[in-house]
């Protein structure tokens, strides 16, 4: 999917709790067979194990799509660039594709961040920027203090919920979204509706969740540790759900649908 200036590929690996060798090798296996497109985070404490699987993997370090993100406590302005320094550092890498706000942080003013964020791609430490768990409200903000071109806002997004305000937001400013979270936490990989409609494509559960978000129009981070999962969740290109079937998942959305705890989040609406 192309969004302000960058490439991202529609389908991503999710690290959130790989952690140590299982990372490493889940990162290498996930490009071996041809994703190209890596979610951490500095609050993952697994960049460093990113980086050995992608090098182990073989595969060019141009040809992948890696994505870190700042964790809210640094969200200050020197802050901000000495995590996202030491986030190279561990990545062992010269420059992200995607640098995010991983949460936002209503005590530190959003322009003083969003000046660190956008001085961080003109530093040549990323080369795209954007946001992540930004609400209607903030997303206008950011568009407004922004000097670089926001290119995703990753948020939570499943069956489950309905995010049709927040991507309208985006669509607004074509901003794209990345969909966290795209299987529920293994959720939607049990689900009886999603079972039944994968049943007429000769898919599981999980693939029509992800086909659903893509068709939706959403770039999906699936995280899993398994390798035979690895295959199943990106093996969602060669079928279409039809405008019943989109509107039968879409009925799954409810006011109880996260599977992320927000409690501890900042409301700023
Ligand atoms: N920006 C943010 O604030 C934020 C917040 C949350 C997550 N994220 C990012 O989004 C990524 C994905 O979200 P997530 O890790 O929360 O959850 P997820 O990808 O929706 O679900 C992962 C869970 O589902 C299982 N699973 C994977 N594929 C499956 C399939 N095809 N069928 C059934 N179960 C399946 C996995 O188990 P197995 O390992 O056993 O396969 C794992 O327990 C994260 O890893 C992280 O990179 C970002």
């Amino acid at each position: 999917m192309t969004s302000g200036g960058a490439r991202i590929p529609v389908i991503g690996l999710g690290t959130w709790d790989l952690r140590g060798r299982t990372c490493a090798r889940v990162v290498e296996q996930a490009l071996q067979l041809g994703y190209r497109h890596i979610d951490t985070a500095e609050m993952y404490g697994n960049e460093r194990e990113v980086g050995e699987g992608l090098r182990a993997s073989g595969i060019r370090r141009d040809d992948v799509f890696i994505t870190t993100k700042v964790w809210p406590d640094h969200l200050a302005s020197t802050a901000f660039e000495r995590a996202t320094k030491e986030s190279l550092v561990r990545l062992r890498l010269s420059e992200v594709d995607l640098l995010l706000i991983h949460w936002p942080n209503p005590r530190i003013p959003l322009a003083e961040t969003m000046g660190a964020l956008c001085r961080m791609k003109q530093a040549g430490f990323a080369r795209h920027v954007g946001v992540s768990n930004f609400t209607v409200p903030l997303i206008e903000e950011a568009m407004r203090l922004a000097t670089e071109p926001l290119v995703t806002n990753q948020i939570e997004w499943h069956p489950y919920i309905d995010q049709s305000k927040v991507v309208a937001a985006c669509r607004r400013h074509s901003l794209s979204v990345t969909a966290y979270s795209p299987i529920a936490r293994g959720r939607a990989g049990n689900d009886v509706q999603l079972r039944r409609i994968g049943l007429n494509h000769r898919k599981t559960a999980g693939q029509v969740s992800l086909r659903f978000l893509i068709q939706e129009g959403a770039i999906v981070i699936p995280r899993t540790s398994r390798r035979e999962r690895l295959e199943e969740n990106s093996a969602v290109f060669d079928f279409e759900l039809d405008p019943a079937e989109m509107d039968e998942v879409r009925k799954l959305a409810n006011r109880r649908g996260r599977v992320v705890d927000w409690s501890g989040a900042p409301n700023w609406d």
